[in-house]
């Protein structure tokens, strides 16, 4: 497998399959956004002193092999970045640039394997269950359902599902992972990742050894679009946008490790592609920042659509 086969995103694949096949869910999305566009024109939003929201996670281990069963200590480095990424903590951060410094915020969003199971009884937030199959295809959700060789998703109201698993596949092509957007079918709700791009130890392979995946696809579950503005096909790759009034306007995905400035759209005079965030498709090791534009979408998300979280009586000891 070639690295530029790992490359493409699931994500919006999935987005265009639910458009088609779930015929609420457009109408669903189309009320998202205009909620998410009133809750960002609040303009205190912008300086608001968010509280500390906590989200119960569950993640789903699906192994055909005891390589694949991933350790506990791999699933709870990715738990830590995680929460370095979203608390602005990361290590890397100082290697913003300096036009895109003032820009760069703490979502104040935290992440904790669950304590309790849909049924109230203790867990670790980790279920591990064994699959024959040696791949599974992102447009059937196949590593969702329990009947197809996957594991069946918590109820989404109360936890993050995150499934890991080996090869995913998209149209043939091996993904490092996928999300569904809010607005969506419960049972498929959460994010999907293939092993060797989850956490920073044990099968976690470079170049996407630092655990940037599950924080692209939890931005996606928050909403996020790519930065780009998924455009690139398009004859004007600069025409839409990723709805975030403070990221550059872009054309294209950025690859690798690319130098700063790396302009497209006429965006020179505001510091170039801002390839750094982690909505874009770089390596791990050169994506280390959300704006605060990205963080007020993420939290209208938070107190719309995906509220029921923050209640959620998934993370008080048993
Ligand atoms: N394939 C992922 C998606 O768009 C993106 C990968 C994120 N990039 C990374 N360096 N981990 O869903
Ligand atoms: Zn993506
Ligand atoms: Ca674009």
């Amino acid at each position: 497998m070639s690295v530029s086969q790992r490359r493409t995103c699931g994500c919006m694949i999935q987005n265009q399959i639910l458009m088609e096949t779930v015929p609420t869910y457009r109408q669903a999305q189309l009320a998202i956004e205009q909620a998410s566009r009133e809750y960002e024109s609040d303009t205190t939003r912008a300086r608001a002193d968010f509280p500390i929201i906590t989200i119960p996670v569950v993640v789903h281990v699906v192994f055909n092999n005891d390589t694949d069963n991933i350790s506990d200590e791999q699933i709870n480095s990715q738990i830590r970045i995680l929460n370095e990424d979203y608390r602005a903590t990361n290590s890397d951060i100082d290697s913003v640039p300096d036009p895109f410094k003032p820009l760069v915020a703490d979502a104040k969003i935290e992440f904790e394997l669950a304590t309790r199971d849909p049924e109230g009884n203790p867990t670790s937030g980790i279920t591990r269950t064994f699959t024959n199959k040696t791949f599974f295809n992102v447009g059937d959700d196949e590593v969702k359902f329990t009947s197809t060789g996957g594991k069946d998703a918590w109820p989404s109201d109360r936890y993050l599902n995150i499934w890991v698993c080996s090869n995913l596949l998209s149209r043939g092509m091996t993904i490092l992972g996928y999300a569904q957007f809010p607005g969506g079918p419960s049972e498929t709700d959460g994010i999907a990742i293939g092993n060797n791009f989850f956490g920073d130890i044990g099968t976690a392979s470079p170049p996407f050894n630092k655990g940037r995946t599950a924080t692209h696809e939890v931005g996606h579950w928050l909403n996020l679009r790519h930065i780009w503005g998924d455009d690139q096909t398009l004859p004007n790759p600069c025409s839409l946008s990723d709805f975030v009034n403070d990221t550059p306007n872009q054309a294209r995905p950025n690859f690798g490790i690319p130098n700063f400035p790396s302009p497209s759209c006429g965006n020179d005079a505001q510091g170039g592609d801002m390839f750094m965030n982690y909505m874009d498709y770089v390596d791990d090791i050169s994506m280390f920042m959300f704006t605060k534009g990205q963080v007020v979408r993420m939290r209208a998300t938070l107190d719309g659509p995906r509220a029921s979280l923050k209640t959620a009586d998934a993370l008080t000891s048993v």
